[in-house]
This record gives structure tokens, sequence and C-alpha cells, in this order.
């Protein structure tokens, strides 16, 4: 009999230069009825690991499984990439996180860059879902890292591509298509998800032109319920807890420094113990 946590599906969506991104399918029945978009998921992958948050990026409620897409970024996710189908998370819990806010807008944009791609997915369906006509702007560095086209294509009015290097799409940055956009035509809701600095910048951009903007942050997280407080952030000057306020906030009011300041806290000490971990082959 399957069991929650039981990893299905596992392969390689993107590999380029020694960077990964994987897509996993997991069986977890219960967060495949229940969750929505915009929210995410806890795991672990051993007893003595750390607990990382993934966007679930589709559910299938009917096969009981959710879809994750996950850069190899650090310990856990490369230990994460690792597991191969047939095998068990150590454990699993969702969904959390305050769903997309859902509204018929109009016109909305959606912004997904690099592995955000992901994560700007299911929003852009879910906004599209309800009547809105969605306009998706999708960035990467390169051709190669351009996941999800096929299926954003299906559910977006629009779709703008670009890549540092121009190897698809327009040269440049999602930001120069954003800037260009707002200035022919009117636009109700912008949200993005991706890089700090792209959000950042997607945020100024509209906050000139006055256009409501949400941005999903990837504030560090521990306990991911409210209660260790370390994945804080700043909004309008009062502190929000990513996991259970967000993790979506308008990004006009977000103090994006002290965010900045606060993901690299552990920086150091990280990458340290992930040289030493992968080096002895085992999270124990
Ligand atoms: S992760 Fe601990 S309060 Fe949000």
């Amino acid at each position: 009999m399957k069991k929650n946590g039981l990893i299905e599906e596992h392969a390689i969506l993107a590999e380029s230069q020694g960077v990964r991104i994987r897509r996993m399918v997991l069986y977890a029945p219960e967060i495949a009825t229940k969750a929505k978009a915009g929210q995410f998921i806890v795991l672990m992958v051993s007893e003595y690991g750390e607990r990382i948050p993934l966007t679930i990026v589709s559910r299938d409620a009917t096969k009981g499984t959710v879809t994750l897409i996950f850069q190899e970024a650090g310990l856990t996710t490369t230990f994460l990439g690792r597991l191969v189908a047939g095998d068990f998370l150590y454990a699993l819990a969702g969904p959390l996180g305050t769903p997309t806010e859902m509204a018929c807008y109009g016109e909305v944009i959606i912004i997904g860059g690099g592995v955000g791609i992901a994560e700007a997915y299911p929003v852009a369906k879910a906004y599209k879902d309800i009547g809105n006509r969605v306009t998706a702007i999708v960035g990467a560095r390169t051709k190669d890292f351009l996941i999800l086209l096929d299926e954003l294509k299906a559910v977006a009015d629009e779709i703008h591509v670009t890549t540092d290097n121009g190897s698809f799409g327009r040269k440049g940055f999602v930001t120069d298509v954003l800037k260009e956009l707002i200035t022919k035509h009117k636009y109700n809701v912008v949200y993005a998800v991706g890089p700090l600095p792209m959000m950042k910048a997607v945020s100024n951009a509209t906050k000139a032109a006055n256009i409501k903007t949400l941005v999903s942050l990837n504030a560090l997280m521990v306990d991911a319920t409210g209660m260790c407080g370390s994945c804080r952030v700043s909004v309008d000057g009062k502190t929000k807890f990513s996991c259970i306020d967000g993790p979506e906030f308008p990004g006009h009011l977000v103090d994006w420094d002290e965010l900045d300041k606060r993901n690299k806290i552990y920086a150091s000490q990280e990458a340290h113990v992930c040289k030493l971990k992968l080096a002895q082959g085992s999270l124990t």
C-alpha cells in the first residue's frame, strides 16, 4: 500500500553548468486534496536534516499526488535530489501558508524568474481559471533554465520570455518587458516570484505606476508554523511571519534590504556544513 511521502516520479527538468532543476511527484493524498495556489509544503529528507519549504506546483486530487520543482541549491536540496522513485521522505507537512489572494482583477501580469517560474505557474493558472486575462513574463539566465513554458502558454493569454544572455526570447530582464507593458496598457495586478533582486526591481517599477503588486517571499524558515520567528519580514513597518502570514505580501510595503540581510545570515555556516556533509555523503 502506498504511504504518504512516497516519491512516485523524479526527473531532471533542466541542467546546465553544474546547476540542476528537478521535478518530483509525491504521493500525498491529503495535501493533494486541500492545496491551493501559492501554498507550500515542508519536508525533511532524513531524521537528521533540516526542514525546507517547497512550493506546490500542481496537484492531482484523483491520484493523490503533488508536484514539486526545486533547484539543487544547498545541502538538503542536494540530498533530496539523490532520492529516487520508490524512496520515501522522512517527513512531509502541508499545505502551509496563506493561499494566493484570488479575485477577478481583469488584467493581471504574472512574473517568474529562474526556478520561480515553477511557482508562478500555479498562480497564473488559478488567476486564469477564475476569468482574469493573464500576461506571463518569465526570465532565466539562459534558455537551458526556462522551465514550464508549454504549461504557461496553455494558461496565459500572452507570454514574454527573456534570458540574460539572449539565448532565447529577448535579451535582458523581466523588468525590461514589464516597464514597456505598463506604459502601453492598464494592468490591475502584478504578481512576482523569483530572486529577491528581481522582486524588488518589479516592486519599484510598479510602485511608480501605482499598480497593486504581490510578491512571494523566500524567507528563511525553520518550523513553518509561526513559532520560531526565523521567517519574519517587515511589511509596512510591521513584523510578519512568511510561513503563516505569507508567503505573499504587497511588494511596495516590504523592507527589501532587511530581508536581503536576513536571508544571508547563515550563508557562511551553511556553506561550511554543506561541504562537510556532502563529503561524508550523509546528513547524519
Ligand atoms: S518559519 Fe518559524 S515562524 Fe515562520
